[in-house]
């Protein structure tokens, strides 16, 4: 593997709900007890009194969060409330902005992703990220997928990495679209499909979470409609966090809810508890149209 071996500990355990700053609150040895797949699931991601400054400015206070595996996590909130911010801690994104600092502690599986010894680009082959725009390479639809596994050394020969690629297209849902085209060019798909040819370069590099921010913002109703059915296939495999603006997707796609306001994480749990039964007066502005 290209991956340092991980220490598999596990990160604190799951429970009902996060206070801000992480702590465990309610009903949590139940949910202990309980631990499966979904919102209550064994978390992937920790996040302890994580702070950014951009510069003097500070961008996200204290945010505590457990983030399950094998599940969708929804960050919501009204724009500039930090969610991006914040998911850019998980794959340290944040790096690559010179005035940003970040402070606290982001886990995966126990290991502090800003140990000196986590190498920032082996990091975000394990933590993918897909973007609000699709951003193919300039490349052909194949050169797209074979290139992260290519340069990780994933395939021993032509034969594997073209397996691959073929294994990553079908479980992008590309694969029936694409097969007589591999070698066109991957900019000449339509947006719906870049979205899923973005995926399939994700997952061709065997990520354990993928990041999405307002992956459909861009995209009609239909190739939205494709790519949360395609979230909702991937979710039995990775930890998958997303960022979205509509209520209604966070509600369709996602088995946590975190909602944020003004850099602080307001209150996180499992979505049909965020949506029925919010803590917070302002998750319930927010949810029912009040703000933002
Ligand atoms: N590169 C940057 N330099 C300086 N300030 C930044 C930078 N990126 C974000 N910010 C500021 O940090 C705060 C949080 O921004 P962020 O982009 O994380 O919000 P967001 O919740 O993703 O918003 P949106 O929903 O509009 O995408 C905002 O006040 C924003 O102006
Ligand atoms: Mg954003």
């Amino acid at each position: 593997m290209f991956i340092r071996p991980l220490s598999r500990q596990r990160s604190p355990m799951p429970h009902q709900r996060d206070d801000a700053a992480g702590h465990h609150t309610g009903q949590l040895h139940i949910a202990v007890e309980k631990a499966a797949a979904g919102a209550n699931g064994p978390a992937k991601v920790c996040a302890r009194d994580v702070k950014v400054f951009y510069g003097e400015k500070q961008a996200l206070f204290d945010v505590g969060l457990d983030i399950p595996d094998r599940a969708v996590t929804a960050l919501i909130g009204p724009s500039g409330c930090g969610k991006s911010t914040f998911l850019r801690c998980i794959n340290r994104m944040n790096d690559t902005i010179p005035t940003a600092r970040v402070e606290g502690r982001i886990e995966i599986d126990g290991e502090d992703v800003n140990d000196r010894g986590v190498d920032p680009v082996l990091l975000r082959a394990r933590v993918g990220m897909v973007f609000q725009k699709p951003n193919p390479f300039p490349k052909t639809i194949f050169e797209n997928v074979a290139y992260g596994p290519r340069i990780h050394g994933l395939a021993a020969n032509k034969t594997e990495l073209a397996e691959i690629v073929e294994t990553a297209l079908k479980r992008a849902g590309l694969w029936e679209e694409v097969k007589d085209r591999l070698h066109q060019p991957g900019t000449g798909l339509s947006g719906g499909q870049q979205q899923r040819l973005v995926i399939a370069r994700t997952i061709a590099v065997s990520p354990e979470v993928i990041l999405m921010d307002e992956p459909c913002s861009a995209l009609d109703p239909i190739a939205t409609a494709r790519i949360e059915e395609l979230i909702d296939e991937l979710r039995s495999q990775y930890c998958i966090v997303i960022v979205t603006h509509s209520m209604a997707q966070a509600a369709r796609v996602s088995q946590k809810t975190a909602f944020f306001h003004l850099g602080k994480l307001v209150e996180a749990g499992p979505t049909d508890e965020i949506f029925t039964n919010p803590r917070d007066a302002r998750t319930q502005d927010y949810i029912t149209g009040r703000f933002g």
